[in-house]
């Protein structure tokens, strides 16, 4: 690691007149300028600016406490500013695995110490980096005499935005992030929230102007604004209010279960919390180029470097499992094949269950393939027992997270796959029953350790138990993490899914791979789906905080296939399901398709048995969120590259240049393309494939279908 210039005294003192005072530090290039202080009535406030213009007012800071049952209304309301201190760091790190080899990490940082006037007078400190790339910020409550143990009312932080920008959205929502994006003006959040689809209860938007993090949000100016949070630890997530008429945004904290009577949500109690405390970064990703928002490492920066001491178990993968059979109804998660049909069409008649998935024999063929193919990993969903009864409200003990179904021998197959080189993804899904999975967890991962099964894919469908509690709530975050931590101690990676929404912590616990919690291609083959332009901004949204378990490469891409008349499809070509491996990143992705759909068409399949994981650069060569993103990336220890390029809706010819090959180079380029008649609706499956050489000067232009990609394997020769 190189190390770190540390200076005090870097920012300027810019103004003090009556008790107002603001402390100015410009980001390290000097395009982002932060001013922080105290008003006149001793309230902390911050504003940023972006190449001398404006794109944070002045806006509110502090936390509101509650002491015992009385509300204390001292932080956030008048201070004295004790200390500021300023310092700069430079530094960079190697991520266990990741989108590049090296992380740059350099920002100057301001550090002010306020004291509360009220009597009790505590002590918070809020802590300020102004990186090239954004401004992160969080506060501090240190140990003190007059602070122990606290009680969170509210986070009283606001972004007060300078115009009604264009914004990349979905609604507020405590429990969910499984919704479609909006894009709409800031004015017009109210007016374009609704529940979400799909058949799936836990969905209750937040009524008024609510939106959730990762939002980005782009001004009439062209800059980029992407506002989410960073280390994410014994706090809740937040979400954001507007008021649509000014366009300032407040900070809202999921609250717990603990005063249902209370009906001003400000009044609940948000988090528990002991001095020495800290909030999550708020972090505000700033560019006038949308291709750095996806290339910003500040929100990993913001994150404290691994705590996994021995991290070898640690292994980015392809997987393949049973999984798709049963999102498409052709088997059945319980043994009985008795389980409701409830996720397996939303017209309720394309239901065909008839066998269990996840019988030995089924997973053999499953292992033989990943085997045969170079993939790692085998998931198997539906090989314990419960599964008859596992979807509905707020049920005790339907998992045990041990026992097979008689028809899986779990040891067998384990066995198997150790003898075929692969290793077996372990599914638990709690069903929201996160006391029950609590009291297991230990039990259960020994048992993946006596196995032999490295990974996990943990679920939380469903109500939550404590009952009451919300997945984003502060309960919920001490879970995942809780798990997360745990599974590290006995060497095993987690994929979760409907967690909290990522925010880098897997820079501080590598074995978390990926999470889902967005909207994952399952909802394209039970539910209206996720329209084209949807992977165009999950990587400006949701991925901005970490890797998503999306599930790509869907090669039978209508439902008819399988059940004529059936109208679910997935809204894509094939060559744009070939380019998610690289636009949408994890160290984890799936080979979802069914395998005699990848034996049919073996020349389309080369890509994914080609594509790596894990990468020692990335090149964001072209992005805009809504409409289309290229990505080119290099695979770890080698000088292969693969690129993958994807449309929304649209049809649209991109440039693509080469320059990121090494100078003087030549280059065996296969590239996976849309048919010249392919389209997501009406030709989806069409793909041609052409093989060329390049070099670092070949640039062409390449035309993608409506809904479509193109996917490029880049090999050295
Ligand atoms: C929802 C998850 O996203 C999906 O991957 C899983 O198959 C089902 N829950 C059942 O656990
Ligand atoms: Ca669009």
């Amino acid at each position: 690691m190189k190390k770190i210039s540390f200076l005090i005294g870097m920012c300027t003192l810019l103004h003090i007149s009556g008790r107002a005072q603001n402390h100015v530090c410009h980001s390290p290039n000097g395009q982002i300028r932060l001013s922080l202080g105290l008003d006149g009535k001793g309230q902390p406030q911050y504003s940023v600016m972006f190449k001398g213009k404006a794109i944070v007012e002045p806006s509110h800071l502090g936390l509101k406490l509650k002491d015992h049952d009385k509300p204390r209304a001292d932080f956030g309301l008048s201070y004295a500013q004790l200390a500021i201190d300023s310092a700069k760091v430079d530094e960079s790190w190697e991520p266990i695995w990741g989108e590049v080899k090296t992380i740059r990490n350099n920002y100057k940082s301001l550090i002010l110490t306020l004291k509360d006037n009220a009597a009790n007078s505590s002590v918070v400190k809020i802590e300020f980096r102004v990186f090239n790339d954004g401004v992160g910020f969080r506060y501090e409550l240190p140990d003190q005499q007059n602070l122990k143990s606290f009680i969170l009312l509210d986070e009283l932080s606001t972004f007060n935005l300078t115009g009604d920008h264009k914004i990349w959205w979905m609604p507020g929502d405590f429990d969910t992030n499984e919704y479609n994006y909006n894009t709409s003006l800031i004015s017009e959040i109210e007016k374009n929230t609704k529940k979400r689809d799909g058949n799936i209860f836990t969905s209750t938007p937040i009524k008024g102007a609510f939106v959730q993090t990762p939002l980005m949000a782009k001004t009439a100016e062209s800059v980029y604004v992407n506002i989410h949070e960073a280390a994410l630890v014994d706090y809740p997530a937040m979400d954001l209010q507007f008021d649509t008429k000014t366009f300032e945004a407040k900070a809202t904290l999921a609250h717990d279960a603990s005063n249902p009577e209370e009906s001003d949500p400000a009044k609940k109690n948000k988090a528990y919390l002991r001095t020495p405390a800290k909030s999550p970064w708020r972090t505000l990703v700033i560019s006038d180029d949308a291709r750095q928002i996806l290339s910003s490492k500040m929100i990993l920066n913001l994150n404290e470097p691994s705590k996994v001491k021995n991290p070898s178990f640690i292994k980015p993968m392809k997987y393949c499992g049973i999984w798709l059979e049963m999102h498409l109804g052709l088997s059945t998660w319980d043994m009985a094949g008795t389980q409701a049909a409830s996720d397996a069409g939303s017209d309720g008649k394309t239901t065909k269950r008839t066998k269990h998935g996840a019988t030995t024999a089924n997973t053999k063929k499953y292992i033989d393939f990943a085997s045969k193919n170079g993939l790692g990993g085998v998931l198997v969903e539906g090989w314990n027992t419960g599964w008859e009864e596992w979807f509905g409200l707020w049920k005790e003990d339907v998992f045990d997270f041990v026992t097979p179904y008689p028809d899986y021998d779990v040891v067998e197959v384990n066995r198997y796959a150790h003898s075929k080189g692969v290793n077996m993804i372990t599914h638990h899904e709690t069903s929201g029953s996160v006391t029950n999975y609590d009291r297991w967890m230990d039990t259960a991962y020994k048992a993946m350790n006596k196995w032999g099964s490295p990974a996990l894919k943990s679920g939380y469908v469903g109500r939550i138990i404590p009952r009451g509690e919300y997945h984003d709530g502060f309960w919920m975050v001490s879970h995942y993490l809780r798990a997360i931590k745990k599974a590290a101690e006995k060497n095993i990676m987690v994929v979760a899914h409907e967690p909290v929404r990522p925010t880098g912590l897997h820079r501080t616990y590598p074995n978390f791979m990926a999470a889902e919690a967005a909207r994952g291609q399952e909802f394209n083959f039970w539910s209206e789906g996720n329209p084209p332009e949807h992977e165009t901004i999950l990587p400006f949204t949701r991925i901005m905080g970490g890797p998503m378990d999306y599930t790509p490469g869907i090669f039978k891409i209508k439902k008819s296939s399988y059940y004529p008349g059936a109208k679910e499809q997935v809204h894509t070509t094939l060559a744009k399901q070939l380019a998610l491996y690289i636009t949408l990143y994890s160290p984890v992705q799936m080979v979802t398709d069914l395998p005699e759909n990848y034996e049919a068409k073996p020349d389309a399949f080369q890509f994914i048995k080609d594509v790596a994981v894990d990468w020692d650069d990335t090149k964001i060569l072209l992005a805009e969120p809504g409409d289309y993103i290229a990505t080119a990336r290099k695979a770890k220890g080698t000088n292969n590259w693969f690129l993958g390029a994807i449309s929304d809706e649209n049809e649209r010819t991109l440039e693509l240049k080469f320059d990121f090959l090494d100078k003087g180079k030549s280059y065996e380029a296969t590239f996976y393309k849309d048919a010249p008649d392919a389209s997501w609706d009406n030709n989806p499956e069409a793909y041609v494939i052409e093989k060329k050489t390049i070099t670092s000067k070949t640039k062409m232009p390449v035309k993608l279908a409506k809904g479509g990609g193109v996917a490029v394997s880049i090999l050295a020769k």
